[in-house]
């Protein structure tokens, strides 16, 4: 895990591996950066080898504490934000771990952008920096017990943000544990089928709120049947692992009212079922519980920065497998609410394993449910790999949020739930089906499907992140590598943070 922290005083006078400096299009690098490298940082920039470009790095050595200074551009002044802050943040961490770096220290920049403070930058850096120095990799290495191998070491980075003040410091330790909850969510979504069963995640759930400050309940199959959750079970059936339902709940002292739901698909692997999917990249339906794992994540990164609102996360988890006993399509299942839904396609599960999450929702009296999951391939047809689709009952719900992914750099953009796609979902034999109308707005029709087992009169809002909850490729996008995201963690602490501050 990497440590990140505040530290005031002279940015030179550590002893780091290399400090990042960050800097817009055009602008000069301090005087006593240039100084620290005898004059080469201001060279670089009469040579026109570093203009502030974003992407752009200069390394640098000088005769100081530390060694090494890196200029990193951040571009143009005009339209930069938070998000162009955290993208050279994870250039410096990823020229770093390059030269295999034990430490880095990071200047923000002086004036940092339009709407952000120096402190907020602060924040940003730290955040950006503990994402950016995750990896994930199951390689091992020689050097174990007996001769054998052992786990090869992560790279491990420590990092300094250079900030003066208390609300920088505050900033940052708060960023250290959003960013905390973040990797998690990110560690748990990279586990593969086999490793990341339905178990194990709610064990690290467990072991999550007894380290970050929640109380966790596991509830097992015996549980579900008693409950009603048809769903849940339904999608289980055909795989031999048994599921899992893990109620979180955060609840800090004084704080009152009905508390925050947030609820998560745990999908611990999807083979589609009967429906089965092609084999084709199938590996990466490991990711279909990212939902669920940014849930754990978020209530982690909610109980380590102490918000003063309560919270409780839901995350239902199974396999969808085919087998002997695997619900079939045709299949009639009834929900917790009672709803009966016809299963006219094993492969949109996580409708059905939500249905009972938000049903059960209804029992905790919320103030607003939020649900996060990889929903449907539909929602890459509309918004690629940029945003996560938003949709729900409640405008008001869906704005927060939209806000809430513009601050945290999770974005999300609104999907309309109209009347008329609530036929989509219409069966000729049961209450609701979960299969939409062919290749027509198939987010939507998840979204519908949803809908039927939302607590009336609560305000709720569906996050399909089925674009978003993971990069395939490497290097991935920005100060995000390959793997899980842990998207839905920053936007959910944003949303909470600011609904507590109202
Ligand atoms: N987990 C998938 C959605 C998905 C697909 C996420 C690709 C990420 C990448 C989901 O369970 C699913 O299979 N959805 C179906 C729904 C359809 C059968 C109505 C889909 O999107 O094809
Ligand atoms: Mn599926
Ligand atoms: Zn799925």
């Amino acid at each position: 895990m990497t440590k990140v922290e505040a530290k005031g005083g002279d940015p030179l006078g550590s002893r780091l591996g290399a400090l990042a400096v960050l800097l817009y299009e055009g602008e000069r690098p301090p005087a006593r950066v240039n100084e620290a490298t005898g004059g080469a940082a201001q060279r670089a920039v009469r040579l026109g080898d570093f203009r502030g470009k974003a992407g752009q790095q200069a390394l640098l050595y000088g005769s100081g504490r530390t060694p090494r200074v890196m200029l990193v551009g951040l571009g143009p002044r005009k339209g930069a934000g938070a998000e162009t802050v955290r993208r050279a943040v994870g250039e410096a961490v990823r020229l770093a771990r390059r030269l295999e770096l034990k430490s880095l220290g990071v200047l923000p920049p002086e004036k940092p952008a339009r709407g952000l403070s120096a402190a907020d930058a602060a924040g940003v850096v730290a955040e950006a920096a503990a994402l950016a120095a995750y990896g994930w990799s199951l390689k091992t290495e020689e050097g174990g017990k007996k001769g054998g191998r052992r786990p090869a070491k992560g790279p491990e980075l420590k990092v300094q943000v250079f900030a003066e003040g208390a609300a920088a410091k505050a900033a940052v330790r708060r960023a250290a544990a959003v960013a905390e909850g973040t990797n998690l969510a990110r560690e748990l979504g990279n586990l593969p089928g086999n490793l990341g069963t339905p178990t194990a995640l709610a064990q690290a759930a467990q072991k999550e709120g007894r380290r970050a400050g929640f109380k966790v309940k596991v509830l097992l199959p015996a549980d579900m049947k008693r409950l009603g959750m048809g769903g849940l079970l339904g999608v289980a059936k055909g795989s031999a692992e048994p599921p899992r339902f893990v109620h979180m709940e955060y609840s800090p002292r004084g704080a009152k009212g009905p508390p925050v739901v947030l609820v998560g698909k745990g999908l611990t692997f999807d083979s589609g079922g009967i429906s089965i999917k092609p084999s084709d990249k199938m590996w990466d339906m490991k990711f279909d519980k990212c939902g669920g794992c940014a849930v754990i994540g978020a209530l982690s990164a909610v109980a380590r920065a102490k918000l003063p609102l309560r919270v409780v996360g839901l995350v239902p988890s199974t396999e969808n497998m085919p087998g002997g006993r695997a619900t079939k399509p045709g299949d009639v299942l009834t929900a917790l609410n009672g709803k009966t839904i016809e299963v006219q396609n094993t492969d949109a599960e996580g409708r059905l394993i939500l249905a009972d999450a938000l049903a059960y929702a209804e029992r905790l009296k919320p103030a607003a449910i939020v649900d996060f999951a990889t929903l449907t391939g539909a929602v890459m047809v509309a918004l690629g790999d940029q945003r996560a689709g938003v949709m729900g009952t409640d405008e008001g719900l869906c704005e927060a949020l939209r806000k809430a992914g513009e601050a945290s750099g999770e974005r999300v953009w609104p999907l309309p739930l109209d009347e008329g796609y609530g036929d989509y979902v219409k069966s000729a034999v049961a209450d609701v089906k979960n299969l939409g109308k062919g290749r027509l707005a198939g987010s939507i029709s998840g979204g519908w499907f949803l809908r039927h087992f939302v607590p009336e009169g609560v305000p709720w809002a569906h996050v399909d992140i089925a674009g978003v909850a993971w990069n395939s490729s490497d290097p991935g996008k920005g100060y995000l590598g390959q793997g899980a995201t842990g998207f839905g963690v920053r936007l959910a602490f944003e949303f909470l943070r600011a609904r507590a501050e109202a």
